[in-house]
């Protein structure tokens, strides 16, 4: 990733069908304010006193944030996730989520996690700075298949080590832009239950498809506590505010010997790593939440069309340009991302030549692999652009594969 960001700042100009940021244009600076002004409103009408909001949002807080109530009612609205507030914990990103699950899950030598492959490097990351071992499950066209999690837990458990936990993209994954069919949505609260595995479901695209395709989240079909949900507001709402959250409502004795919520066990752990996530980003999201009504599904319709039409720009530019049966692509119904398959070797050694002789970045897919995979394909993105850049993108990633194969 680092190569990918070299290689854009020496090509500015180049099209970037590699950038996986939200578009630019929805956001104003001013909403920052708008959003905090309408914050510090709903926590005085809550009766608080002008001592108490300062405090709320200038000082130190609780660590686990402050926003848990509206988090729930959010969950529930949009995603029919029913937990209480305690169960969930404000984060610094997604990305800190992920770090804090990981170290509380995984505490001992033998203890690994589980990671659908290709798999977003921010997670395969953040275990590689924690030490954790990370199991890939190859996902296939369709997506993950409960019985390959259950086959490679088995195995894992065979080797002496412990599979703690499953990670997966449930919508429109990053980077292969697959999501997890119903059935196997169903199979794999199965699979966590028969091979005693937590499954830790990163959701940040699932809002950006189709209404009528919206399939339920691990967590809606989550009876028996299995799954541990982390949110992201980087899409939603913007990435700059670094807010996130992680959902995790499992029941478990503490160290003091009291009953208590894993949420709530974890505080120990950010407590670590960022103290409480800021209060001023975190007020900022609270306004965002209370204006819309508890739903982000309701508040981002335009994004969510314009994240839609992007994707039908991508689909439609992939099949007026590549006429050879010999280069296929999936093609997701929604979110940021699709992967194309090519007759060449899609290296760093390519990816410098398409941004400097054609003007065109994408990524290689085999940044998302652990041991190979993924050498004939590349993510394309289409969040970051106009429809009309997507489409010269494309025409440019064509020619250089015309002219490579
Ligand atoms: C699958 C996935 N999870 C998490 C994140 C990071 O979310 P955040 O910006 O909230 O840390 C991203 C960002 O691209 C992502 O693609």
């Amino acid at each position: 990733m680092n190569f990918l960001n070299e290689v854009a700042s020496r090509f500015p100009a180049a099209i970037s069908l590699a950038a996986g940021r939200p578009f630019d244009e929805f956001y104003a600076v001013t909403d920052v304010e708008r959003y905090l002004a309408c914050y510090v409103d709903y926590l005085r009408v809550q009766g608080m006193s002008e001592a108490e909001v300062r405090q709320a949002i200038l000082q130190y807080g609780r660590t686990n944030g402050q926003l848990g109530m509206m988090i729930a009612r959010m969950l529930e609205v949009d995603e029919d996730i029913s937990v209480p507030e305690e169960s969930i914990m404000v984060t610094s990103g997604c990305q800190e989520a992920m770090i804090i699950a990981l170290r509380g899950l995984c505490a001992e030598p033998e203890d690994v996690v589980l990671a659908a492959e290709p798999c977003y490097v921010g997670f395969t990351g953040a275990a590689r700075v924690l030490g954790v071992s990370v199991i890939p499950v190859p996902e296939s066209a369709q997506g993950l298949s409960p019985e390959t999690v259950a086959r490679v837990a088995r195995e894992v458990r065979a080797s002496g080590r412990r599979p703690r936990a499953l990670y997966v993209v449930s919508n429109f994954a990053n980077p292969s832009g697959v999501s997890l069919s119903a059935g196997a949505r169903r199979g794999l609260i199965e699979v966590a239950a028969d091979q005693d595995l937590l499954i830790l479901e990163d959701d940040p695209y699932g809002l950006f498809g189709s209404d009528d395709e919206h399939a339920p989240t691990l967590k809606s079909l989550d009876t028996d506590h299995r799954v541990l949900y982390l949110g992201s507001f980087a899409k939603s709402v913007f990435p700059g505010a670094r807010v996130g959250f992680l959902v995790a409502d499992q029941a478990v004795v503490s160290a003091t010997g009291h009953r208590t919520l894993l949420a709530e066990e974890l505080s120990t752990v950010k407590s670590m790593i960022s103290v409480n996530t800021s209060p001023i980003a975190q007020a900022v999201i609270g306004g965002v939440l209370v204006s819309c009504g508890y739903s982000l599904r309701t508040a981002n319709q335009e994004k969510i069309s314009f994240y839609q039409r992007n994707m039908a720009a991508l689909l439609a530019a992939l099949a007026r340009n590549f006429r050879d049966p010999a280069i296929t692509w999936n093609s997701p119904s929604g979110g940021f991302f699709a992967v194309l398959n090519v007759p060449v070797r899609a290296d760093e050694k390519l990816l410098e030549l398409s941004a400097r002789d054609y003007g065109v970045l994408w990524t290689p897919m085999s940044f998302f692999y652990q041991d190979g995979g993924g050498s004939h394909a590349i993510r394309l993105s289409c969040s970051a652009l106009p429809a009309g850049q997507i489409d010269e993108g494309v025409r440019r990633v064509a020619a250089l594969i015309a002219a490579r194969s």
